[in-house]
C-alpha cells in the first residue's frame, strides 16, 4: 500500500545530499510545489509534484506545508503532581530554584505505576497531537533505586530514547551526604536502570551536582553502556558545558549562561547545544543567545524540557516561535533545530529529515509555509500527523491536556 501526498505548498525535507536517508539529516532544505510517497512506513520518494509517481492512494495537501515530525530531545514526563502554585509565585517575583524538584519527587514516589503511566501516556499523546513524532524521556523524580527503575521502565514503554537521570538532585534522605547519594546513583541504582535506558544525564548546577560528582556519574553511566548528556549552565555560569564536551556528550542542554570558552568548546566538538526556550519563558530568565552559538558554528537543537517545574509546555511550535522571536534564530534555523537538530542531539540518523528510506514521520500544518510556526504563535495549526507512515487518528491525539489533579495525576485514557 503506497500513499502519494501531493499538492504540498512547501515540503521541508532536511534531506541529505543524494537524498539517502541512512546518512542522517542534511542542512535545512525545502521545495515548493512538492509531493511525497509513503510506502512500508517510509519515505519512498520526494520531489516536484509534476513528476510524482503513481500510488495506491492519493492525499491532496491543498497547498499546505509538510515538515519532518518534530524531535523533542529533552523531556521529563514520568512524574505525578503539579506545581502551578510555584509557577504563580515565580511570576509574582520569586526566583526559580532547583529545590522545587523535591515536591515532584514526593508526589511521584506516592503515585502508583498506573497513575504514572496514565500521566505519561497523556503527555505523549499531547506531544504527538502537536506534531512531535520522536521524543526523549528522562527519569529523575524517583531518586530511589526502585522509583528510578520504574521510571525508566515506564519511559521505555513510550520511547526508545530513555534517559536515566538519577543525578537530578540529592533527595532529602541524603541531606548532608551527597557523596553517599552519588555512590548510589553510580552503583545499585545504575545497575537497576541501565537495562531500560539509552542515555545518562546529570544536572550539573549549584544546588544539584558539582563537576567532580557529575563527571563520576557520567563515567559510571558510560561504563554501564549508556551515552552521556548533561543539564548544563541553566541557572548560572559553571562547568557543565565543559564537562559535557570532555565526556563526549551528545548534548549539553540549556546553555543559558555561556562564556566564550564554553562556546568555543562546543564549536570544536560533536556536542549539540540544546536550547530550551520554554524554560526561560516560564522562569522569566534571560534567553540563551542562539545567534552567538550559530555564528560560532555550534550545532543547535531546540526542545521543550516539558516538566512540571521549570517549563510545563509540550509544544514544539511554541518553542520554535520563541526561538525565532527571542533567540534571534531565522525561521529555517529554528525549524531545523526542532527536527534535524533534535535528531543530532539524540544521535539518530533515521529521523529529523525526509530523505528516502527515513521513517515517514510527518507533520502537515494548516498553513502554506514553515514560517507560520513563528508567524502565528499560539495558534493550533497542526492539520495532520503521520508516524511511521500511519496517519495518526485525531481522536487518539485530541485528549485532555494539563497536569490532572493536584497531588495526583489525571485519569487514564
Ligand atoms: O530541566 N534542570 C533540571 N531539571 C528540570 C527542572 C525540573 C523541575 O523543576 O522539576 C529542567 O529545568
Ligand atoms: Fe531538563
Amino acid at each position: 500500500m503506497s500513499t502519494l501526498l501531493t499538492n504540498i505548498g512547501e515540503l521541508v525535507t532536511n534531506a541529505p545530499p543524494g537524498d539517502q536517508g541512512g546518512q542522517g539529516a542534511g542542512p535545512f532544505a525545502a521545495m515548493a510545489g512538492a509531493a511525497l510517497v509513503i510506502e512500508a512506513g517510509q519515505v519512498a520518494w520526494a520531489g516536484p509534484a509534476s513528476r510524482a509517481p503513481a500510488a495506491d492512494e492519493v492525499v491532496d495537501a491543498g497547498g499546505r506545508v509538510v515538515l519532518p515530525g518534530f524531535v523533542d530531545s529533552h523531556a521529563h514526563l514520568v512524574f505525578a503532581g503539579e506545581r502551578s502554585a510555584e509557577f504563580a509565585a515565580r511570576m509574582a517575583g520569586r526566583p526559580y530554584r532547583a529545590g522545587g524538584i523535591a515536591a515532584t519527587v514526593a508526589a511521584t514516589r506516592n503515585a502508583s505505576d498506573d497513575q504514572l503511566r496514565a500521566n505519561l501516556r497523556k503527555l505523549a499523546a499531547e506531544m504527538l497531537a502537536q506534531g512531535t513524532t520522536t521524543f526523549e524521556c528522562k527519569s529523575g523524580y524517583g531518586l530511589t533505586t526502585a522509583d528510578e527503575r520504574r521510571s525508566v521502565s515506564l519511559a521505555a514503554e513510550v520511547t526508545a530514547d530513555v534517559t536515566y537521570l538519577g543525578a537530578h538532585v540529592v533527595p532529602p534522605e541524603f541531606d548532608g551526604d551527597p557523596a553517599g547519594y552519588v555512590e548510589l546513583v553510580c552503583g545499585e541504582m545504575l545497575t537497576a536502570c541501565a537495562p531500560h535506558a539509552r542515555w545518562i544525564d546529570v544536572f550539573c548546577e549549584q544546588g544539584a551536582f558539582g563537576p567532580d560528582q557529575a563527571a563520576a556519574v557520567l563515567a559510571a553511566g558510560t561504563a554501564a553502556g549508556l551515552q552521556p548528556r548533561v543539564h548544563a549552565n541553566q541557572l548560572g555560569h559553571g562547568p557543565g558545558v565543559q564537562l559535557a564536551v570532555a565526556a563526549g556528550a551528545a548534548s549539553a542542554d540549556h546553555c543559558t549562561f555561556l562564556s566564550d570558552a564554553d562556546v568555543a568548546a562546543l564549536a570544536s566538538s560533536a556536542t549539540v547545544a540544546t536550547l530550551l526556550p520554554g524554560v526561560e519563558f516560564s522562569t522569566r530568565q534571560p534567553y540563551p543567545d542562539a545567534r552567538r552559538l550559530l555564528d560560532a558554528g555550534v550545532t543547535v537543537a531546540i526542545a521543550t524540557d516539558c516538566n512540571p517545574g521549570s517549563c510545563f509546555t509540550s509544544s514544539m511550535p511554541l518553542c520554535i516561535a520563541l526561538a525565532v522571536r527571542e533567540m534571534r534564530m531565522t525561521t529555517e534555523e529554528a525549524v531545523w533545530a526542532a527536527t534535524a537538530g533534535g535528531a543530532r542531539a539524540l544521535r539518530r540518523a533515521d529521523t529529523g529529515h525526509l530523505g528516502v528510506g527515513a521513517p515517514a514521520d510527518l507533520v502537515m500544518l494548516d498553513a502554506p509555509s514553515h514560517t507560520y510556526l513563528a508567524y502565528r504563535p499560539g495558534v493550533p495549526q497542526v492539520a495532520a500527523v503521520w508516524q511511521a507512515g500511519h496517519l495518526v487518528p485525531k481522536a487518539a491525539t485530541a485528549g485532555p491536556v494539563g497536569p490532572g489533579l493536584p497531588g495526583g495525576v489525571g485519569p487514564g485514557r
